[in-house]
């Protein structure tokens, strides 16, 4: 699949620029076309000679020579390949390129081009942690700009952790990946995911939650977005970090989540898996609940929370195509998930087993029955990602089947 592309190779300064004569050579044996340029530092740690005996071509180093602008300006250098890989990536080029600076050759053809652009990030692991070179990351991250690496290990400097550049072998399969097609049979589908635990607040320092860890609506999220959906996720408190290229809405209580939900619409594809909280405290004290002296306990008496799932199934003409709920069942696990699917008017439901022997909430596997108009479907025991592969693809099928 890389045969005949042509990459423009950026090798910025670093001690793993040696790497990037190996990864020129694969390139090359793949059958690609390469052109490089190497900045000033890139310079200092291999030489021009050396990258042009490999890629067979001229290697770019000045900004403003004018037979190379006369002969191939920067714009037609970025015009004339399918992508641009800077590798090794160091930290002054990722804030060159969050900053839009155009200083030197390389930093200017990545502000005039319109190809998409793969960096292999290679520097000191403070570097690399310090939240300037993390914001900048995840400025070009936002950009859609492509991260392969970096990887863990010791480092030239002595040290040990994140910074190491990614093997040749690596950068190549992370190449390979973006020309080989994908398959994204619901693209152009909106897709709303719940997610997580809702939190009810007693008093200002006191609330209500359950053991769900959201790992399974996160993995659900991603698993549609893979497959091309636009993804709304609105999550409850979790501890996972926002999946790339999703649109995360954080909320806490169940209210919120409805009201976030509902702003979402329309969609054509609703999910819920969070794990709502029932009930909420009939009135949540605006200050912090006092111990009385002697015996006495407070007593909470308790209101229902919305039913986001049901109200999505119930939405009219705002309906999503297709609505699925979890069942979440310590007992006759089946026969609950059908009535209560009936009770909701979802189209799907997933039961599963939430007993604690079962380690389900907060754990990483799910045992699920896939229940539609057509009965019940038995899934074996599987990862919450390979259970979140399974359902998007059971969509993507049921989706493709109405069109
Ligand atoms: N759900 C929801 N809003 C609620 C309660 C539940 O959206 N207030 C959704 C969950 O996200 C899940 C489905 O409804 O998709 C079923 O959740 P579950 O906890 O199993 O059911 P409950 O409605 O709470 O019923 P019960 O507690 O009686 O089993």
């Amino acid at each position: 699949m890389i045969a005949g592309k042509s990459i423009l190779l950026v090798v910025t300064g670093g001690i793993a620029a040696y790497k990037s004569l190996e990864l020129i050579r694969r390139l090359r044996d793949s059958g690609a076309f390469v052109r490089a340029i190497l900045t000033k530092s890139g310079a200092e740690f291999v030489t021009p000679l050396s990258v042009s005996a490999l890629t067979g071509e001229k290697t770019f180093v000045e900004l403003f020579s004018l037979t190379d602008e006369t002969e191939i300006g920067h714009i037609q250098l970025s015009r004339q390949s399918d992508l641009i890989v800077v590798a090794p990536a160091s930290a002054d080029f990722m804030a060159k390129m969050a900053h839009g600076r155009a200083d030197d050759l390389a930093s200017t053809v990545m502000l005039a081009t319109d190809k998409d652009v793969l960096l292999a990030p290679a520097m000191n692991v403070r570097m690399w942690d310090h939240p300037a070179t993390q914001e900048n990351l995840a400025t070009l991250l936002q950009r859609g700009i492509g991260i392969v690496g970096p990887n863990e290990g010791s480092m030239a400097c002595g040290e040990f952790g994140l910074g190491r550049m990614s093997e040749p072998s690596e950068i190549l399969a992370a190449i390979e990946d973006y020309f080989t097609p994908k398959d994204t049979p619901l693209s152009g589908l909106k897709a709303l995911v719940t997610a997580g635990p809702t939190h009810e607040a007693l008093d200002p320092v006191r609330y209500i939650a359950n053991h769900s860890s959201g790992k399974q609506g996160y993995a659900i999220a991603q698993a549609l977005r893979s497959l091309g959906a636009d993804v709304t996720l609105v999550s409850g408190p979790t501890q996972l970090s926002p999946p790339e290229g999703i649109n995360r809405v954080s909320v806490t209580s169940a209210r919120e989540m409805l009201s976030a939900c509902q702003e979402a619409l329309p969609a054509d594809i609703a999910i819920c898996a969070a794990a709502v909280a029932d009930w909420r405290v009939a009135e949540q004290s605006n200050q912090k609940i006092k111990k009385t002296s002697g015996e006495d306990t407070p007593t909470l008496s308790f209101v229902q929370n919305p039913d986001i799932l049901a109200t999505l199934a119930k939405q009219g003409p705002k309906r999503p195509g297709l609505v699925v709920g979890f069942a979440a069942e310590t007992e006759n696990v089946e026969s609950n998930a059908k009535s209560k699917r009936k009770r909701k008017g979802c189209d799907w439901i997933l039961a599963n087993d939430v007993s604690p022997e079962t380690e389900t909430f907060g754990g990483d596997t799910n045992t699920l029955f896939l229940i539609d108009e057509t009965g019940t479907d038995r899934w074996t025991k599987m990862t919450k990602d390979a259970a979140a592969e399974k359902l998007s693809r059971r969509i993507a099928d049921k989706l493709k089947l109405n069109t």
